[in-house]
């Protein structure tokens, strides 16, 4: 572990945290408890397997959400409205009619803080009140992320509210195994049956659809580019996969569980020119498949390119966007008093 502070341009002080497997460096910042950049040790130097920012000012307003730690809750809300326990609350509308990503104001700007550090570990924690974002109950959240030997990323969320919330986290880093600038070439395997459809607003509303037949099938390691484009309505609201999975949860990986939280296998992304592999495994139901389709060639990269559409894929575990307006969806509830958790897991090898 290794720690230093920065100052960007606009007088924000940055902690900067680096944790190490045996080939994998996360970097990890103060600042919105953001995954900086994740590096693989090669012989003939690094590689970086996400995109980050080279202009490090831009994480104060993250327009992409690189490595962001979405929180209190990631995706879409429709009607930016909920009701919960016969209450009706009110989000910001920063998506046409609906809330993305808690609103402008989401926890991935503000600063976190440092609470633990160990040789290959940290965790942030930040307060929330009442009200935040328009969410009810003052809530506690900590993020942990731990790299292991076998250069596995654990990525920890606890909640904790005095009244019953809502609490859906998820990081939104990219991922680019590859030295493509694209994600096109990517293989992408997701162990998911199904999918719920958005339509035009990207809103799931409780429809279920079988993947078989479509070209939103990953069943089995399919080229991310190969139907990307195809004629289907779902895909052309998107202008690419911006679709939420539902994970089959049908292998347990012990290897990452906990006593009281198993995590599934959930994905694998892999690049063939490189060899280069990551697994996914989640404790959450489900899982967005996002290609990058808003990119637009506007920002400078860690590699000191300008990041193209579709520079690479977010892999988003979450419970379903727009849950709390959809009965049958599991509901990301949390109780008042008591602690939720989860863990995601990315693996490289
Ligand atoms: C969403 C996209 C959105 C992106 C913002 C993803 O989680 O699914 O629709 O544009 O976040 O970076």
């Amino acid at each position: 572990m290794k720690k230093e502070k920065f100052t960007l341009p606009s007088g924000r002080e940055v902690e900067r945290v680096y944790i190490k497997g045996t080939k994998v460096t996360v970097k990890v910042l103060s600042l919105g408890a953001t995954v900086e950049d994740i590096t693989y040790e090669e012989g003939n130097g690094d590689r970086h397997l996400v995109l980050g920012y080279e202009d490090k000012s831009l994480y104060e307003t993250n327009p992409y959400y690189f490595g962001a730690c979405v929180a209190r809750v990631g995706n879409r809300i429709g009607g930016a409205r909920f009701t919960l326990n016969g209450k009706t609350y009110d989000l910001e509308k920063n998506d046409g009619n609906n809330n993305l990503h808690s609103g402008k104001d989401c926890l991935c700007f503000r600063d976190w803080k440092i609470s633990t550090v160990t040789d290959n570990s940290v965790t942030f924690e930040i307060e929330s009140p009442d009200g935040d974002m328009g969410f009810p109950g003052e809530m506690h959240l900590c993020v942990t992320y731990t790299v292991t030997e076998d250069d596995a990323l654990i990525i920890d969320y606890e909640g904790k509210s005095d009244v019953d919330t809502l609490f859906n986290p998820t990081n939104h880093s990219y991922f680019n195994l590859g030295e493509d600038t694209t994600i096109l070439s990517g293989m992408l395997k997701v162990d998911a049956e199904c999918f719920t459809p958005g339509g035009k607003e990207s809103i799931p509303d409780g429809d279920i659809c079988s993947v078989s037949g479509t070209p939103m099938d990953f069943r089995a390691s399919c080229k991310i580019g190969y139907r990307i484009d195809a004629d289907f309505e779902e895909l052309k609201y998107t202008g690419g996969y911006d679709h939420n999975y539902v994970l089959s949860h049908k292998d347990v990986c012990k290897r990452y569980s906990q006593e009281n939280m198993d995590v599934f296998f959930a994905a694998e992304l892999h690049d063939d020119k490189t060899g280069r592999n990551m697994e996914v495994y989640t404790s959450l139901p489900g899982l967005q498949v996002y290609t990058g389709n808003f990119l637009k060639g506007d920002v400078t990269g860690l590699k000191g390119e300008k990041i193209p559409h579709r520079g690479g894929v977010c892999l988003e575990t979450q419970y379903f966007p727009n849950a709390i307006n959809v009965p049958r969806f599991a509901q990301p509830v949390i109780k008042g008093g008591e602690t939720a958790k989860s863990r995601t897991v990315y693996r490289f090898s």
